[in-house]
């Protein structure tokens, strides 16, 4: 970590995020600009203004400035504004946002909303689904650009724990301690209401451990998968390729950022012999398009994932509801007042010792002998 930027949590995520990672450096320096097509008479010019601006929104990069959210060394996380050239990091989908819907940024929006597009127009069967999909962005995304294609009769499935992530088993780092990331169903639920995107939604609330062998019957036009560790994507791909349609895409929104999620793709991709070249969308996700129609088992619901022990669904964690994200002004200042209030208890413990000391005690008995 940079000395300098142990006191600011989104400078230290930044660093993270780039640290040994050059594909990362290029994606923020190479961003597209966060700027949406101007409407124009046609419905198509229509609808791809409407999906840019709505991109946009998601991302909360419609205004000057945003807010970003970063963890602590210490635990827990704080928030600071982003504005200028610091709004590329939002726009490359490297940072968390305090308000906005999505943390994929603007080029994993375009490349999703292009996948869903090439479906319809392809005729590819099949609903669409997100596993993990934290305050829905990505999703809202997906069922927007479907109402604006006029494809009423595909749904969008939404499967989310809805109470962020389990404790971590084996192979994974513990996530579980984010209170940020977990987001109760009724607020995604609200979030997709606000957009006028409710219609056509499935919410699928649950471990993905307890809820995609449930799915394992579905067929599938885009499967995004977004639950970051080895044991939510492996468990995803299990129960949710064998119904992906020939020409739909698989999409793996944190191949590169995570290692433990590229190693489970990378190891059920061999384990299933599945060829199809993966295709790089920015400095972290992947996607194939599925073209082979040799179906692939489904596992039955007791099947255990290679990782971990997978015999009972993963711990729920306690959620302290309610508490914000502190901004790094407001710690700053709370040091500050923590560090005066020591200060203030020092020199009232000193006046204390003074007034009692034997020097201070015969002053004042002098002064009484004096008056009398
Ligand atoms: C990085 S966030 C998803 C980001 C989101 N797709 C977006 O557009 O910003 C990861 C999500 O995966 C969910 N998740 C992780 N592991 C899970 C599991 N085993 N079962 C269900 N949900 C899980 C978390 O609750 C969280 O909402």
């Amino acid at each position: 970590m940079n000395e300098e930027n142990s006191g600011d949590p989104i400078g230290r995520l930044q660093e993270l995020v780039l640290q040994g990672r050059p594909a990362a450096r290029a994606s923020l320096s190479a961003v597209r600009d966060a700027r949406a097509a101007g409407p124009g008479p046609e419905t198509e010019a229509l609808r791809t203004a409407y999906l840019d601006l709505l991109k946009l929104c998601l991302c909360d990069l419609a205004a000057t400035t945003t807010m970003s959210v970063g963890p602590l060394p210490g635990g827990g996380a704080a928030s600071r504004v982003l504005s200028g050239d610091q709004l590329r990091l939002r726009a490359a989908g490297m940072d968390w946002p305090l308000q906005g819907l999505t943390m994929t940024g603007l080029p994993r929006l375009d490349d999703l909303q292009s996948c869903v597009e090439a479906v319809v127009r392809d005729g590819v069967e099949g609903d669409l689904i997100e596993a993990g999909a934290w305050r829905g962005g990505a999703s809202i995304l997906m069922r927007a650009t479907l109402d604006g294609l006029g494809a009423a009769d595909r749904t969008v499935w939404v499967a989310d724990s809805f109470a962020g992530f389990p404790k971590a088993q084996a192979e994974d780092k513990d996530l579980s301690g984010h209170d940020f990331l977990a987001v109760p169903l009724e607020e995604v639920k609200g979030n997709f209401a606000r957009f006028g995107c409710e219609q056509g939604v499935r919410f699928v609330p649950g471990f993905f451990e307890e809820t995609l062998p449930g799915l394992s019957d579905g067929r599938w036009a885009v499967v995004r998968l977004d639950g970051d560790t080895y044991e939510a994507t492996w468990t995803a791909l299990q129960f949710l390729y064998p119904g992906l349609s020939a020409g739909g895409y698989l999409i793996v929104d944190d191949y590169g950022a995570l290692e433990e999620c590229g190693r489970a793709v990378d190891e059920f991709r061999s384990h299933n012999g599945i060829t199809e070249p993966l295709e790089e969308v920015d400095w972290t996700c992947k996607r194939w398009r599925r073209e082979s129609r040799a179906p692939i088992e489904a596992p039955p619901p007791s099947a255990v994932p290679p990782a971990g022990d997978g015999s009972a669904p993963p711990n729920a964690v306690e959620r302290s509801q309610g508490r914000g994200i502190p901004t790094v002004r407001e710690l700053q200042l709370t040091r500050e007042l923590a560090e005066l209030r020591e200060r203030l208890a020092a020199a009232e413990a000193e006046v204390g010792r003074l007034r009692s000391s034997p020097v201070r005690a015969a002053a004042a008995r002098l002064r009484r002998a004096r008056k009398g």
